[in-house]
C-alpha cells in the first residue's frame, strides 16, 4: 500500500526521473519483440507509460499498475502527444502479483522496471507465468544484483527505500528459480556497470 501511495506522490515528476537515460535501454528491450502482430501484450507495471512511444502498433495491448495516477498518466500518453493514437491499448488496475487474468492469456509479457519493485517479486514473476502462453516470452529491464554478492549498500539501502520506491536487493537468479519452466534466453549487462539487466525469457511447455 505505501507503494502505491508514494507513486502517486511521485506520478507528476516520474518521467523526469526515469526517463533520459535509461529511454535507451527501454528501446533497446522492446525491440527484442518481433512478430507482434495479432499478438496479445502484456505491459505489467506500465507506470506512466514510457514505454508506449516504443511499442510495435500491430498488437494488443494491456496495460497495468497499482497506482491510479500512474495509469492516468499512461492513457494520456497513449491518446495525445508523443504517444500512439493509433496504438490499441486498454488499461487496467492490477497487482502484478495478483494478476486478474486467466491462465495463458498472453503472448508476451513487457516487465520494466516492476519485479525489482514489487514486495515479492517471486510472486511477481510467477504470476507473469501463470498468464503467459507456452512458447511466450517475458521481457524484463531491471536491476539486479548477481547470486553471492556483497552488494552491502545496495542491501542496506533497500530496507529503507523498499516501501516508498523500488527494492535495490534483488537476486534475479533467486526470483527465476522459482519458475522451473521459464529459461533465460538472453541477459545483458544494460546501465551501471551491469547492475541493470536486459533479460528475456521464454516459457517452455
Ligand atoms: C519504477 S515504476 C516503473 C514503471 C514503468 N514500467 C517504467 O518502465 O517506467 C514502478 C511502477 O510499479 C507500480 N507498482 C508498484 N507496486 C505494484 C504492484 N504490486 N503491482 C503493479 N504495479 C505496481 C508503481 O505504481 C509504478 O508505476
Amino acid at each position: 500500500m505505501a507503494l502505491k501511495h508514494s507513486y502517486t506522490l511521485l506520478a507528476p515528476i516520474y518521467d523526469s526521473l526515469v526517463s533520459g537515460p535509461l529511454d535507451a535501454y527501454r528501446a533497446k528491450s522492446l525491440s527484442r519483440i518481433k512478430e507482434t502482430t495479432n499478438k496479445k501484450i502484456l505491459i505489467n507495471g506500465i507506470g506512466s507509460g514510457l514505454d508506449i512511444p516504443h511499442l510495435p502498433d500491430d498488437a494488443r495491448y494491456i496495460g497495468t499498475d497499482i497506482t491510479p495516477a500512474m495509469l492516468k498518466r499512461a492513457k494520456q500518453r497513449a491518446s495525445v502527444g508523443d504517444g500512439k493514437p493509433s496504438l490499441d491499448i486498454s488499461f487496467q488496475l492490477a497487482d502484478s502479483q495478483d494478476l486478474p487474468f486467466e491462465d495463458k492469456s498472453f503472448d508476451i509479457v513487457v516487465m520494466h522496471l516492476i519485479l525489482a519493485v514489487v514486495p515479492d517479486p517471486a510472486l511477481a514473476l510467477q504470476e507473469a507465468n501463470r498468464v503467459l502462453k507456452p512458447g511466450g516470452n517475458i521481457y524484463i529491464f531491471d536491476k539486479f544484483i548477481r547470486p553471492g554478492q556483497l552488494a552491502i549498500v545496495r542491501r542496506m539501502l533497500s530496507i529503507f527505500i523498499r516501501h516508498i520506491a523500488t527494492r535495490t536487493d534483488v537476486v534475479f537468479e533467486d526470483v527465476l528459480s522459482s519458475c522451473p519452466k521459464l529459461e533465460v534466453t538472453s541477459d545483458e549487462p544494460a546501465l551501471a556497470k551491469g547492475w541493470f539487466r536486459l533479460i528475456e525469457l521464454k516459457k517452455y511447455n
